[in-house]
């Protein structure tokens, strides 16, 4: 299901590889995140690309224009399918983010990654965005980064699935909205609060889903992989 983009949350090259294997094919991308760059470096990533698979290079950039601009050369480099920085960078940030990888993809020949600006971290509320001085909600305020992305000329942003609707009203349709906190009817919330199940966020119009441990916990992750596709698939045909 090329939608179903796996969050690599595991500690181990070992343990990432294992997973890559099994779902290779069902799943339509891997993210790496900073937890298994931290540790592992670049050269999970390289392997992964090497294999064919489609890698989300979940890092987050978030700096002075030319630091970020460096940094997103060097992940199209890698041959990343996907890459994110913070849309709070500024449209300079952003935009150089986007030169830098066209740039460096034109010279190798090769299609740009695309970039994701993560708005508003869904982990910040209201109080939150009060304390670091901001007056906005947070619905004005995810709709406003999103905006400044599409302007910076970005692909698309990451979005919890109760964000989707306000990005869609204020972004095209075929800006990508790129949705974590994906939960079935049984899987374990964890720290994900505000939830959906995987055919109600693309219902709702998410263009990809992030989904972690409701696949890397589950006794088989392909079998899990398998289910959130076969409901997709049903409820695209019913709906
Ligand atoms: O395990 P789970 O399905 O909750 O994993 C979701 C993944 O999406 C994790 O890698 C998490 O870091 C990431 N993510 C998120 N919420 C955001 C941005 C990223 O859950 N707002």
């Amino acid at each position: 299901m090329d939608q179903l983009l796996v969050a690599l949350d595991v500690d181990t090259v070992a343990k990432a590889r294992d997973l890559a294997n099994q779902l290779r094919g069902i799943a339509g991308g891997f993210k790496v995140g900073s937890r298994l760059f931290t540790s592992k470096g670049p050269s999970l990533v390289e392997e992964l690309v090497s294999n064919g698979d489609r890698v989300f290079l979940d890092l987050k950039f978030h700096d002075i224009p030319n630091t970020v601009a460096g940094a997103v050369a060097a992940a199209t480099r890698l041959g990343v399918w996907m890459l994110n920085v913070h849309a709070s960078g500024g449209s300079a940030m952003m935009r150089a983010a986007r030169e830098a990888a066209d740039d460096e993809s034109a010279r190798r020949s090769r299609p740009a990654p695309l970039i994701i600006a993560v708005t508003m971290l869904t982990s910040l509320d209201q109080q939150a965005l009060t304390e670091i001085g901001l007056q906005a909600s947070v619905a004005d305020q995810v709709g406003r980064l999103a905006a400044l992305a599409e302007a910076a000329g970005l692909d698309g942003v990451v979005a919890s699935p109760q964000e989707i609707d306000i990005i869609r009203r204020r972004c095209g349709t075929s800006f990508s909205i790129v949705t974590p906190g994906i939960r079935g009817a049984s899987d374990k919330r964890g720290d994900q609060s505000r939830t959906m199940s995987a055919p109600e966020a693309l219902t709702a119009g998410a263009t990809y889903l992030v989904v972690g441990r409701p696949i890397l916990e589950a006794a088989d992750p392909r079998a899990a992989a398998e289910k959130i596709a076969a409901d997709c698939r049903g409820a695209h045909a019913s709906g």
